[in-house]
């Protein structure tokens, strides 16, 4: 069986779609007096998703008063006011710019002491179902595989926990940190179990770089080797890629 696969010509069209279906969720919940939680990703994959949804605040009067946003991730140890901490990305492409309440945002926290890590997990869980649940969960996808910071070799249930860095995820992020011997060398991440529980899941991929992963990932067999294969077992997913990220399959 195949996932659902949707191909655009360009990154910029498949990210208005995504834009266009978070807005939309947004405003039918807000009409019914609801909230809307929002699990979202960091990475260069979400980034013009985010513009776009800061330009219909801006034109449109897109409003984020009732939305409740759970980030997949952050590394650790990782200071939030850092150049390369996903509270500086979160900030600079999206919270800064819309009408979030600050009490509302949720990124894990990296400042926290080894021993405390594990409460903290266990409190970002329980916050998400306290709150009704994710309605919808965002995903990029990284070279080895990885959705959040879930790496080869975690388990599908697994929940938020700190994990350790593969050594292929360092390598591409050492350029934002200035040299690998920068890149921490572990993460706080939601569980492939924790975004499962998502009532929609959508995964973008964008260029020939992401080719071979997204073949692996949507016809590759099920293994911990590749942790987005377990998507395979979510009924509520959808890849949306560019044709050149498409390109294998
Ligand atoms: C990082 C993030 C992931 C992201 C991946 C891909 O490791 N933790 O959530 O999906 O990288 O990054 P990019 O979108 O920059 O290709």
């Amino acid at each position: 069986e195949k996932l659902p696969v949707t191909v655009y010509a360009n990154q910029q069209e498949g990210s208005l779609a995504v834009a266009q279906r978070i807005a939309g969720l947004i405003k039918d919940k807000t009409a019914k007096g609801e909230h809307t939680v929002l699990g979202l990703a960091t990475g260069v994959t979400p980034i013009q998703v985010y513009a776009e949804l800061v330009r219909q605040h801006r034109e449109e009067g897109l409003s984020f008063k009732n939305v409740i946003t759970f980030n997949l991730d952050e590394y650790y140890p990782m200071q939030p006011d850092a150049a390369q901490s996903y509270v500086t990305f979160m900030n600079e492409n999206l919270f800064a710019h819309v009408d979030i309440d600050p009490a509302n945002v949720h990124i894990p926290d990296g400042t926290l002491d080894q021993e405390a890590v594990a409460a903290f997990c266990l409190a970002y869980e329980k916050k998400i179902t306290e709150l009704g649940g994710l309605d919808l969960q965002i995903l990029g996808i990284g070279r080895t595989g990885h959705i959040g910071f879930n790496e080869p070799g975690s388990a599908p249930n697994s929940g938020t926990r700190l994990v350790t860095l593969d050594d292929l995820t360092r390598n591409d992020a050492s350029r934002d940190f200035g040299g690998k011997q920068n890149v921490p060398t572990k993460a706080i991440t939601m569980g492939i179990g924790t975004i499962f529980k998502a009532r929609e899941i959508i995964l973008m991929a964008w260029s020939q770089k992401k080719a071979s992963i997204i073949k692996k990932a949507v016809e590759g067999e099920m293994s911990g080797d590749v942790p987005a294969t377990y998507l395979q077992l979510s009924d509520n997913v959808e890849f949306v890629l560019d044709a050149p990220a498409a390109s294998s399959l």
